[in-house]
């Protein structure tokens, strides 16, 4: 059984223009240097208690393969000690205890294998990965963390959505070096309308309560 509130996120960084990567896969304008003065500071006692609250964390094998050589070249691996479902259908190497390699269903393996294991659960990209969780309706939740900075073209944010998802903005925080996090649910997802179907029953179950006692 899946546990009772686990949730799907997806979160990304992207180029104001919707580029999660360059056309050949390279991030490096992700450093980007900028001023805001209006801009919160990151307390990065804040963001390591926040990444404590995610319990596992899904990727693409291509988000992994810029993982691994991240990791090569000395700039460390994002994804702490948690457990990290990689999807792919090639072998590729495991770098890590915490490293596990999916191919097959994917709403058959967040639904019957992470959601009855795990409570937070992280999509981290890259663009394929997040438009097929999209498209399954898997996700309550999208973090977009926008760079100020324009790259021209690139792989997108979601590719190849079928169809148009309604967003409900939840938050906004612009920080000092001009990155602005956006927080989106998603609406109309099955969580939301389990939720009103079970408000709906509620407000019912009240209403004949209300109307026996006045008979
Ligand atoms: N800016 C950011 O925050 C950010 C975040 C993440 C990634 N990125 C960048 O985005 C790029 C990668 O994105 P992408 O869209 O090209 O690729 P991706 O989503 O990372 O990976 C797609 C690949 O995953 C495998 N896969 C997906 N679903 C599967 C399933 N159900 N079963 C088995 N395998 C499955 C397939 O490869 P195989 O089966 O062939 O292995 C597929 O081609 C990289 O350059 C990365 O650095 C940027």
């Amino acid at each position: 059984m899946a546990h009772p509130d686990s949730h799907v996120t997806i979160h990304m960084a992207a180029s104001l223009d919707g580029f999660i990567a360059r056309k050949d896969g390279r991030v490096d304008w992700l450093e980007t240097s900028d001023e805001f003065a209006g801009g919160d500071t990151m307390d990065p006692g804040f963001v390591e208690a926040f990444l404590r609250t995610i319990d596992c964390y899904v990727m693409g094998s291509r988000t992994y393969e810029t993982a691994v050589s991240f990791e090569a070249r000395g700039l460390g691996w994002s994804y702490g000690d948690k457990p990290t479902f990689v999807l792919t259908s090639r072998e590729l190497p495991r770098i890590r205890d915490t490293v596990q390699f999916y191919s097959g269903d994917l709403a058959q393996f967040v639904n019957g294998r992470l959601r009855p294991s795990f409570r937070t659960i992280w999509f981290v990209g890259g663009g394929a990965v997040s438009g097929e969780c999209l498209r399954l309706g898997l996700a309550v939740e999208v973090r977009y963390s926008i760079l100020p900075i324009l790259i021209g073209d690139g792989i997108s944010f979601f590719e190849k959505l079928d169809r148009d998802i309604a967003l409900h903005l939840a938050e906004v925080k612009a920080y000092k070096n001009g990155m602005v996090e956006l927080r989106y649910e998603v609406r109309g997802h099955r969580d939301e309308s389990t939720e009103r179907h079970i408000t709906n029953r509620r407000l019912s179950t009240a209403a004949n309560a209300r109307s026996r006692r006045s008979r």
